[in-house]
């Protein structure tokens, strides 16, 4: 599927520039180029356009100008912002306008790879389905404040880790939660951490980076009574699960790039309930559905829409340009094998980790009896116990010898739980 694209400049050059750096994308982008604001919309008048790049600073019709027009009129296309100055940046990302700021000048190299991750998604769903419905929602949540002033802090060429805490001390809840989490027992440490800075080294940046995602994302505001009840659940389902997946992934791989996606993408798989709930009685219709057929979800939610949680989820946070393994595993947490991978990556830990907290607990009971009275489960028991885990996929993946220790991993967490209740 071609994706076209406008760019929008008031400099000849700069169009010039574009259109000869561009030139080798020709065979899968439609190239539109306009030197005004008015130029932009007539051309998006006359044609069915995804994205839309746009210079700020233009004379007649400004770049934020015409963002606000095109997020009315066009609420579909990817709103993308090129400035070349950082004021000017903070100020148009208040406005909402933009999905997506890049730095000038640009590469091809870049432009691609925003383009790529938003759009990931065309590969597998009908995006014209998500599309309709998000427009019929209206406003997209977008980026947290907080989390852009972090980013910029990070891409700067003497990063400080300390003004990054001192950026996050500014927000009591998310504060609070970094500390509670940094103290938590999966982390295992033996001594308390009292310091923001000793948690923020400690846990990582990308680790915070999912926890001021998460604190901001499930604290909003906008939802009735019942529904933040809603949020809340989920909220607390998607802290165990990014911790859960974290701690599998640590037992997986070396790679302390995935167990950080992993917890990113377990915190925030569940994300898309959260748009959903803007529907007219998602929870509700779905819920009811779901018990009287007896189905999943998911499969009510695609029955429904056409698309479910997971994709609508990945589809928001695929427009907010966040790695693709995050994106995937958010899209398809409930059928991994759409992914179609044959190695361990963070779908597999969100996967198996959300499968886990959803499994009720007497069916982890019932391993317990099993194992007490001396047989050893089997590929086919714990296809019955766990029917949410997909086990030929955990075979494809090269995973299910590992199954066993990361069922521990959730014994010990398990345990931890009613230990804290006595
Ligand atoms: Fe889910
Ligand atoms: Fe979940």
């Amino acid at each position: 599927m071609i994706t076209n694209i406008l760019f929008v400049d008031d400099d000849e050059d700069i169009i010039s520039g574009y259109r000869r750096m561009l030139h080798s994308m020709r065979n899968q982008w439609g190239l539109y180029f306009a030197s005004s604001g008015l130029e932009a919309l007539e051309v998006l008048g006359n044609n069915p356009m995804d994205v839309i790049i746009s210079d700020m600073r233009m004379p007649g019709m400004d770049g934020a100008d015409l963002l606000a027009q095109v997020k009315k009129e066009f609420p579909q296309i990817l709103r993308i912002v090129l400035s070349g100055h950082q004021d000017e940046m903070r100020a148009i990302r208040a406005t909402g306008v933009a999905h997506q700021f890049n730095a000038k000048p640009t590469t091809t190299e870049i432009i691609k790879n925003t383009i790529e991750r938003a759009f990931f998604l065309r590969n597998y769903v009908q995006n014209e389905k998500i599309l309709k419905l998000i427009t019929g929602i209206g406003e997209l949540p977008g980026l947290p404040e907080i989390y852009i002033k972090v980013e910029e802090e990070l891409r700067k060429d003497d990063v400080s880790l300390s003004q990054v805490a001192r950026l996050i001390s500014n927000d009591i809840s998310i504060t609070v939660k970094i500390m509670q989490i940094v103290n938590s027992s999966f982390f295992g440490l033996r001594m308390r951490i009292t310091d923001l800075l000793q948690a923020v080294t400690f846990l990582g940046i990308n680790t915070i980076k999912a926890v001021i995602l998460h604190a901001s994302l499930f604290s909003s505001k906008r939802f009735s009574a019942a529904s933040r009840r809603y949020c809340e659940i989920i909220a607390n389902h998607s802290m165990i699960v990014g911790n859960i997946a974290k701690s599998i992934a640590i037992q997986a791989t070396p790679q302390q790039e995935v167990h950080e996606d992993a917890f990113m993408a377990g915190i925030l798989h569940d994300i898309g309930k959260i748009i959903l709930l803007s529907l007219p009685d998602y929870e509700e219709k779905v819920n009811s559905e779901s018990n009287l057929k007896n189905l999943s979800m998911s499969s009510v939610e695609w029955d429904m829409y056409g698309f479910t949680h997971g994709e609508a989820g990945a589809y928001l946070i695929g427009i907010w340009g966040l790695p693709g393994p995050i994106v995937e595993a958010t899209a398809f947490h409930h059928i991994p094998t759409k992914l179609e991978d044959n190695q361990f990556t963070p779908l597999t830990a969100v996967h198996v980790a959300n499968g886990f907290v959803n499994t009720p607990i007497k069916n982890f009971d019932k391993i317990k009896n099993i194992r007490e009275s001396g047989i050893v489960l089997d590929f086919s028991d714990y296809i019955d116990i766990f029917p949410s885990i997909d086990f030929n996929y955990l075979k494809i993946t090269n995973s299910f010898s590992k199954f066993n220790d990361w069922l521990e991993i959730y014994f010990k967490f398990l345990k931890q739980i009613e230990d804290s209740n006595e």
